[in-house]
């Protein structure tokens, strides 16, 4: 139990069948009218900006701007050339429309407009804005960043190969709308690996230094959720009611981990981004056992209590270091599904990465904030070991 803790989920959550529609609504209320939507080409084709603009027919909004150019990652300056478009348009507010990338370039337009700079630089880092945020609705096409309600957007430095975190309580959006309308046309290695995004969130907020009683729930709600809904979704993507169950995991997830932090795992992940372009999601899926075991040291007891939520399989008796290695198992086997089922892959030589980016990565890695909430202390020997096992 932490001596200490603080938890925050400011954000109105809107979730259904039907949930979208209430988009004009929802801005009316927060005085808006003009929305700037944000959003990618992916994200287009599959019909989903259609929809959303469907919604404002009829309706005292209308749309002032779409931007629909956000590269994987985002960058800073897709986020510049956003910033401009709103200013020229007249927009008084932001919808993003897809996954991380577009809702995470949404909020780093949103410091760029709210503050007034011309430099997004400048806030990089911890609780550094100063002006209340433009109007934000967050409307998520994957199921796994959790980045509706989390106060964290990640923004790659194109120049410097970096993925860099902007974390402050104005980056929550005012409102997050999951409607699994948005989810269905998801490809499976897609939703595969965005899911096990959203797993690799609940697992490191679970045993991370920042975990506490209230994150600890969220996680464990998460994780039930995935085990009984994530491969269903890669085999058929087409059932409502299991993708509204994974819009539910990672908006879960995302609500554990904006206020307990992640560990090593991420770090790595992120430094798999910007050195070598791998997708978020499938870096975190190949990493996560190695980062599991990395801590079976200091916190095997409670990488044991994960045991049953993952569907563990662990005979009567068993000692508490068996159950932790169970629960890792668990993970291993869910990574093997889902590359048996869409090719989601296992080992990063498989995902891009070449062996002479091993050390970059590695050096990368220990220099991303996410690192010092992991309980085992991390160097560079070590980072560059976990990243040549999961090689
Ligand atoms: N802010 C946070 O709290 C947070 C947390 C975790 C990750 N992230 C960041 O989020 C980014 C990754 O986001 P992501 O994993 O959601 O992927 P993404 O946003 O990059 O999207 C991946 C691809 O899926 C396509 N796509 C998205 N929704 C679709 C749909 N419904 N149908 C068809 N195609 C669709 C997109 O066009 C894109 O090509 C990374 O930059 C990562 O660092 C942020
Ligand atoms: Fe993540």
């Amino acid at each position: 139990m932490p001596s200490y803790y603080e938890f925050s989920c400011p954000v109105k959550i809107l979730c259904g069948h039907a949930a979208l529609p209430n988009l004009p609504y929802e801005l009316e209320q927060l005085g808006a009218s003009r929305p700037a939507i944000v959003t990618d080409e992916g994200v287009v084709a599959a019909g989903l900006l259609d929809k959303v603009t469907a919604v404002f027919e009829g309706s005292n909004c209308e749309v002032g701007a779409i931007y629909d150019k956000t590269p994987p990652d985002s960058s800073i300056t897709t986020v510049n050339e956003l910033a401009a478009l709103y200013k020229d348009k007249g927009c008084d507010s932001l919808v993003a429309v897809g996954g991380g990338s577009a809702l995470d370039t949404a909020k780093a337009v949103n410091i760029v407009i709210s503050e007034g700079t011309g430099d997004l630089m400048q806030f990089q880092g911890v609780d550094r804005l100063t002006k209340p945020a433009k109007p934000l609705v967050a409307i998520p096409t994957t199921a796994g960043t959790g980045s509706e309600v989390t106060a964290v957007a990640v923004i790659t430095d194109q120049e410097r190969d970096v993925k860099l975190p902007f974390m402050d309580s104005r980056l929550f959006p005012h409102v997050a709308i999951l409607d699994p309308a948005m989810t269905v046309t998801l490809p499976p290695k897609i939703t595969a690996a965005t899911g096990m995004d959203a797993l690799t969130h609940a697992v490191e907020a679970f045993y991370c230094l920042g975990k506490n009683p209230v994150s600890d729930a969220y996680s464990v709600a998460a994780i039930t959720l995935i085990r009984e809904h994530l491969v269903r979704c890669v085999e058929d993507g087409s059932d409502p009611e299991d993708r509204l169950a994974m819009a539910n995991a990672a908006l879960l997830a995302g609500i554990s981990f904006s206020n307990s932090l992640v560990g090593v795992v991420h770090s790595l992940a992120h430094a798999c981004g910007g050195v070598a372009h791998v997708p978020h999601g499938v870096a975190n899926s190949i990493l996560l056992p190695v980062g599991m075991e990395n801590n079976l040291d200091k916190v095997g007891a409670v990488i044991a209590d994960l045991a049953p939520h993952l569907g563990a399989k662990v005979s009567a008796g068993a000692s508490e270091r068996e159950r932790a290695e169970a629960a890792i198992q668990a993970v291993r086997d869910l990574g093997k599904r889902l590359s048996e089922l869409c090719g989601l892959p296992t080992r990063l030589s498989d995902a891009g990465v070449k062996e002479d980016q091993l050390e970059a990565i590695a050096k990368t890695a220990i220099n991303d904030g996410a690192v010092t909430y992991n309980p085992e202390e991390i160097t560079y020997e070590d980072a560059l070991r976990l990243i040549r096992q999961a090689f």
